[in-house]
Formats: C-alpha cells, sequence, structure tokens
C-alpha cells in the first residue's frame, strides 16, 4: 500500500501513449499448475523441524545478546555505569551510545529505489536522547543468553526525565495536515458536502474509534549474525530482503556485494518486520566483538521497540436523498504519526473508492506524541478506515429501512468515484450476491434485538473490504535451465509463511511449459538476483511480472540458439508458447522443438537468463483494487454482554486465485485478525506516563481457538484483465470490513452500536 504513490510519483511523466492498452497476460484463464489446490513445498520441513528460523541458526563461537529498553518516555541517559555488568561473568561487551559506532541515520522506507526499509528517521543509539517509552538505549552481549539477561540488570542508569506528549486530545489542538498520504493528495473536497449533510432527508454523523494494535507475530523479531572483515552476514526474520541489505551496506558504509541477508523461512510479518533498531545494534556489536551475535528479541521488546498500529479517531458522516443514493460521503479524523515514522495509516483511502455521491469530502490529520513510530499493519488504512465507513453504511441502511447490501449496490460507482479512472475489474456485488446466498442472509431479521434463545441474542451484519492491487516496479529473477529440463527461478522473494515458493513454482512451471517437479524457487537470500519487499500484498503478481519478463528473455534466447535448421526458426518470442519441455508456434503447433534439443544442437547443458519486471503501468491507467463481501453472524449474552461470533463468511473479488489452498488459508488469517480487532486486541497505552502497559500476549488479546467460529471462504474468481496472471493481491484485504461485518451483526442481535473498538462486554451492557 506505502508504494501506490511512489510508484506514481515514479511514473508520473509517462506520456499517456506509453501506458498498456491492456495486452491480457496469455497465462489468463490457462488452467495447469496455477489454480491448482498445491500443498506448501516448504511444508514437510517446516511439520518436521527442519526449516532453520533466524534465531535458530547456529555459528561457530556465537555469543548471545540481550536490550535495554527505556523505561522513561522522554528526557536523557543523564548517569551511566556498566562496570557492574561488564565485570559479570560471561559478558563480552556492554553497547551503549558511548561505544556505539557512529552510523548514519537509518533510510526510511522507500520503495521507488528499494535502498530503504526503515520504520523511524531516529538516530539509533547515537546519543543521550530517550525519545520514546521501549527505546533501545543499551546492549548486553555473553557467552550465554541467561548471562546476558543477568548482566543487563547489573547495568545502572539515571534518568533525567522532561515533559513527554502522550494525550492524544491535547495532541489535537497541534494537529499536523499533510499535503498528501502516502502521495495521494490528502484534503478532497468535491461539492458542498456540509450543506447537503443539512439538507438530506437522510444521513448519519458519527466518530468512531480504534486503538493502537501490537504486532504479535508469533516468531519474534530475531537476528544471528557475524562479520567477516568487511562482509557481513545476517541470518533474519525480515520481510524486505534486499531492501535490508541495501540500507544495511550505506548504513555501516560497506559495499553492498559483502553484504548478505538471509531470510527463507518467516514465522509471520504482517508489516512489522522490515527494519528495525535491534538489527542494527546486533550488528554493531558483532563488530566490536569480532563475534558472531543472535539477538532474539523478548515477546515484551517485541511491544515496546516494534511500532504498532496507531490509533485512530475517525469522522464518518453520510447523507442520501429518498432513493437511497448518497448525496455526502465525508470520512476525516485524526492519528498519531511522529514526524519520524513514515506509516500514515491511511484510513480514509479505502473510502474514496468505495461510493457513488453527489458531494465528498476527505481528510486526515496528524497527532505528534512521543511514541515508538507506529508502522504497516496488515491492512494499514482500510482495516481500520473500513470499520468506521462500513459501520457507517450499516446505520444509514437501517435509518432508511433499506437492506445494507440493496444501499451499496445502489450507490456502486461505475468507475473510480473521484478520479473517473476506470476499474480493471470490479466484481464485489457479485461477491455479495454469491456471499448473501451461501451465508443464508434472507434469513436475517431486519428488526434488532429481535432473535433470542434463551440469553442470547442473534443478529446478524455483512460489510465491504478492500485494499489497492499494488506491483512494485523494481526487482528482477534469474532462470536457469538445463538440458534435462530442469529449471531454477531465483530471487530474494520473501516468505513469511503464506506459499510464496509454493505459488511462484507453480507460475514458473506454467510459465516454462514444466511440470511443477522441474521447477526449484530459489529464495530467501539477499545474493540471489533482488525482489521487492513481501509488503502492499504485492509480493506475488511483483515476482510474476518478473519471472513472465524472465520467461520471455529465455525464449528469445533458445529460438537464438535453435538455429535455422529448427522448426521454429524465424520466430520470434511472442510467437511461441513454451509447453510440455518444447517451444511451439502459436500459429502452427505442428512447427515446435523441444528444449532438450535446442540445447544438445548448440553444445550447451544449461542457458541462463536475468530479467527484470516491466513498469507497473496498469496502476496509472486503472483503479485496481480487491474486494469483499464479509457476513458474520454474532451472538451476544443479554446477561453478561460477551461477544461470540459463530459463524463467518468472506467472499471475495480479487482477480485469479492461484493457489485456493494457500489462498484460503491467507484469507482466513486475515479475517481472524479482523476478528481479534473487533473483539479482543487493544494495545493499552498509559497517556500519563506515555507506556505500553501490556506489553505481552497474556495482556494483549490475540484469538484463541474457541473465539474463532468455523470460517467459511468463497470467490468471484473473475480475472483481472490488466495484472500479470489476472490476479490482485490477498495478503491484507482479508482483515479489511471484518470488525464492521462483526459490529453490525452485534447491533442487529441488540440494537446497541458500538463505535470504539474492541466490542467489549461493557460497552454492551
Ligand atoms: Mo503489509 S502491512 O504491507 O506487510
Amino acid at each position: 500500500n506505502a508504494v501506490i504513490g511512489s510508484v506514481k510519483t515514479v511514473l508520473g511523466w509517462m506520456p499517456e501513449r506509453w501506458l498498456p492498452g491492456g495486452t491480457p497476460d496469455p497465462l489468463i484463464g490457462r488452467h495447469g499448475e496455477v489454480g491448482r489446490q498445491a500443498s506448501r513445498l516448504d511444508g514437510p520441513q517446516k511439520v518436521q523441524g527442519k526449516a532453520r528460523f533466524a534465531a535458530e541458526v547456529a555459528m561457530e563461537g556465537m555469543c548471545y545478546a540481550t536490550l535495554i529498553n527505556s523505561p522513561i518516555t522522554r528526557g536523557r541517559i543523564a548517569r551511566l555505569d556498566t562496570a557492574a555488568a561488564e565485570a559479570a561473568p560471561g559478558v563480552v561487551l556492554v553497547l551503549t551510545h558511548r561505544n556505539m559506532p557512529r552510523l548514519e541515520i537509518v533510510p526510511v522506507m522507500s520503495i521507488s529505489n528499494m535502498g530503504a526499509v526503515g520504520n523511524s528517521a531516529l538516530p539509533i543509539l547515537q546519543d543521550d536522547q530517550i525519545r520514546y517509552n521501549g527505546q533501545v538505549i543499551a546492549l548486553v552481549l555473553a557467552e550465554t543468553q541467561e548471562q546476558a539477561d543477568h548482566a543487563a540488570t547489573l547495568v545502572e542508569i539515571g534518568y533525567e526525565q522532561a515533559p513527554a506528549r502522550t494525550r492524544f486530545e491535547e495532541a489535537k489542538a497541534n494537529a499536523r495536515t499533510p499535503a498528501s498520504i502516502l502521495t495521494e493528495k490528502n484534503q478532497v473536497s468535491v461539492g458542498d458536502a456540509p450543506r447537503e449533510l443539512q439538507q438530506a432527508p437522510y444521513s448519519v454523523d458519527n466518530l468512531y474509534r480504534t486503538p493502537g494494535h501490537n504486532h504479535a507475530a508469533i516468531e519474534l523479531h530475531a537476528v544471528t549474525t557475524a562479520w567477516d572483515g568487511d562482509a557481513l552476514t545476517l541470518h533474519d526474520a525480515t520481510q524486505a530482503i534486499a531492501p535490508t541489505a541495501n540500507a544495511l551496506a550505506k548504513l555501516f558504509g560497506v559495499r553492498r556485494e559483502g553484504v548478505r541477508v538471509l531470510s527463507p523461512f518467516v514465522g509471520g510479518g504482517f508489516g512489522g518486520k522490515a527494519f528495525w533498531d535491534h538489527q542494527v545494534v546486533a550488528i554493531a556489536a558483532a563488530r566490536i566483538a569480532a563475534r558472531p551475535v543472535r539477538l532474539m528479541l523478548s515477546r515484551e521488546a517485541v511491544c515496546r521497540m516494534i511500532g504498532g498500529r496507531t490509533p485512530t479517531e475517525q469522522r464518518v458522516a453520510l447523507a442520501a436523498d429518498a432513493a437511497g443514493k448518497f448525496t455526502a460521503v465525508v470520512h476525516t479524523g485524526f492519528s498519531v504519526m511522529p514526524t519520524y515514522a513514515v506509516c500514515p495509516e491511511q484510513y480514509s483511502l479505502g473510502s474514496r473508492a468505495a461510493y457513488r455521491s453527489k458531494t465528498y469530502q476527505f481528510g486526515q490529520r496528524h497527532l505528534d506524541l512521543d511514541v515508538v513510530p507506529n508502522t504497516y499493519m496488515r491492512g494499514p488504512g482500510e482495516s481500520v478506515g473500513s470499520f468506521a465507513m462500513e459501520s457507517a453504511v450499516d446505520e444509514l441502511a437501517h435509518q432508511m429501512g433499506i437492506d445494507p447490501i440493496e444501499l451499496r449496490r445502489r450507490n456502486e460507482p461505475e468507475t473510480h468515484p473521484l478520479s473517473g479512472t476506470a476499474f480493471s475489474q470490479r466484481g464485489v456485488l457479485e461477491a455479495y450476491r454469491m456471499g448473501a446466498e451461501r451465508f443464508g442472509w434472507d434469513q436475517r431479521s431486519a428488526a434488532p434485538g429481535t432473535r433470542r434463545e434463551g440469553e442470547w441474542l442473534t443478529g446478524m451484519g455483512c460489510a465491504t473490504g478492500s485494499f489497492p492491487y499494488v506491483r512494485m516496479p523494481a526487482g528482477a529473477v534469474r532462470i536457469h535451465l538445463t538440458q534435462g529440463g530442469q529449471a531454477t527461478v531465483s530471487c530474494s522473494a520473501q516468505d513469511m509463511g503464506m506459499g510464496t515458493s509454493t505459488v511462484q513454482s507453480q507460475h514458473a512451471a506454467d510459465r516454462l511449459g514444466l511440470p511443477l517437479e522441474a521447477i526449484t524457487f530459489e529464495m530467501g537470500d539477499s545474493d540471489l538476483p533482488p525482489a521487492p519487499m513481501a509488503g502492499g500484498s504485492a509480493q506475488t503478481v511483483s515476482i510474476a511480472a518478473a519471472i513472465a519478463a524472465a520467461a520471455d528473455k529465455l525464449t528469445g534466447e533458445l529460438l537464438r540458439m535453435a538455429g535455422n535448421a529448427s522448426p521454429v526458426a524465424g520466430l520470434r518470442a511472442g510467437e511461441v508458447r513454451l509447453v510440455g519441455g518444447e517451444l511451439v508456434s502459436l500459429e502452427d503447433p505442428a512447427r515446435r522443438d523441444s528444449f532438450h534439443a535446442i540445447l544438445s544442437r548448440a553444445g550447451r547443458e544449461t542457458v541462463t537468463v536475468t530479467a527484470s519486471a516491466s513498469a507497473p503501468l496498469e496502476m496509472l491507467k486503472f483503479a485496481m483494487q480487491s474486494m469483499s463481501a464479509i457476513f458474520c453472524e454474532a451472538r451476544v449474552s443479554a446477561v453478561t454482554g460477551e461477544v461470540r461470533v459463530t459463524r463467518l463468511l468472506g467472499s471475495f473479488d480479487c482477480g485469479t486465485i492461484l493457489n485456493p489452498k494457500t489462498a484460503a488459508s491467507q484469507f482466513r488469517g486475515g479475517m481472524i485478525m479482523g476478528l481479534g480487532m473487533a473483539l479482543t486486541e487493544e494495545t493499552l497505552f498509559d497517556e500519563r506516563s506515555g507506556r505500553i502497559m501490556n506489553a505481552s500476549l497474556a495482556d494483549y488479546h490475540i484469538p484463541a481457538h474457541l473465539d474463532v467460529p468455523d470460517i467459511e471462504v468463497i470467490w468471484t474468481g473473475i480475472p483481472d484483465p490488466r495484472s500479470p496472471l489476472g490476479a490482485r493481491g490477498i495478503g491484507e484485504v482479508g482483515i479489511t470490513g471484518v470488525a464492521a461485518a462483526i459490529a453490525n451483526a452485534v447491533f442487529n442481535a441488540t440494537g446497541k452500536r458500538v463505535r470504539d473498538l474492541p466490542l467489549t462486554l461493557d460497552k454492551l451492557l
């Protein structure tokens, strides 16, 4: 999501005639490996414990690190005594701002050059200043983890505290209004929305609040790292391999070629595993100590020093005429984003593409608080934005006595509501039709609070989810083909558990016309051709485009090698397709030549090509987003106010589904995260101290098995004619719309409208 703007900025100068006419990918609609329900190729390694994660790699002579995080929110370190810690058994090094090497400032997230992924523009251990509660102030290195943990308790630190900005309400007085949100214009006003709101026969105008959320990936952030002269090896849990290698080379002033980041397996990322201070201090410690270092954050440290989702306060106002057509759509609000953070939590962006209306008003304001830099978290913007907007649509439908799906249907736009740009493909109404039928929406009682069995009130709700299509412009793929018909496809892709290597192997098999068993997909290593980070739900199509480009180049290479005697002589890359280990003329399938024959005649064992993806021009020419219709049945105890989600169904419209098994897992996982957002997840931030009070999984509640009902997932499967393979992103759309669907079901069950998450029982009594 963060990159749409950058892509538009980079490509914005291109004249219209250079934009693609939209020649669809020839693989769209072909049924081979793509679309097949393949199991994860790395599944057996994972269930057998053979997959090595970053904190499981052992290095010769390795020592162990622990961090000290600031317990104060703002001020400076006035006194620092490391003598006792340094004298403790097994201690190798105590690293503080005094002996930390002087570094460049971390370059912050920017995808256009893949050169940087930092989540914060703050210096790392460069001075005595404390800028937020949880900031890293020291690293202790010892022969064992226990010795490091013990010695950390012996470091004596005295603080001089300074007043901190920690209160959301107070910060509103000085809210900033950035000109752009991810380079989309921030403040947008079309027509006179306030007047329409006043005059319309039907309107709603309310504030919605969502709390902060902690990143809670099951794998803790971890690195195992070593220097060899100026060469650095980093085993890391990251969703940004090549950008991390680029940033580290710059930060430590060493050659990029000498920096190797390895991350073949990641136990969940969700936007939280890009580039944070722990990587930098561990690498610095390894350099000073001249020893390999392992650092795995504690769960508490993840909560304190890895930014999470920011709290928001959003206003959504809608007005409709007597026919149920919107005359005003307003979505504005406040969120926390310190000047040194990079994620604007773009909650109003999804609303701008959602509904047709006579007038519009959008805008976001940022509050500067002294907090850990907030960052991306699955569906940044849209997940909390859709809670506000889709609750409001439900409120208006109730006021008008119209079915909420019907109200959405009446306001479905033909083209992008603000820009007028054509949608590449938009099947959200079809997703609603399929979902409603499957879910049994016709069983819903329109009158709230009328279905009761014993103490349980039951209700149904629905909501729309959406997440923009992104294809990242940078990146390259190498294909190495052997005479025996084996292909190795390589790039520094990352897999946080979603099945990257499985799906790209399936894709490469079809693209190269080889069986799945003949494909090896190599990834997770910055020495491979650079892939963009896994983020913005963009990795799959970004890499797919690079594989397509490499396959074209390979085809050209084979045709050149085939020579004049070949049945395919004279044909160009676009005139053949790769199938069954052969080049086959599109026009005359009798003209064909096998990879094996071509390579043998040329006296070659192998052929290797590397190519970069085409520019993602489809993003400029078309309005593109993945969408969903989420359905929920919830029960609320009339005695305790407890909410139980009994049924959840997601009906998705995301283009071609490349692998039904891995896709269903992605959708389901996103929906479970949405369930957590709706019912339990909340970073408890003490505004008096500026400290997070529930920095553990015992106190920060993610859904457990008993909270999660059977989740049904279906999709339209309508291919997007403008994207590689006809696919759009599926990583983030799953969480969007879910909290609203649940809140709407709770309203239908009880008649109580809760506009501030999570939906805890105290709000329902
Ligand atoms: Mo995502 S929040 O871009 O990992």
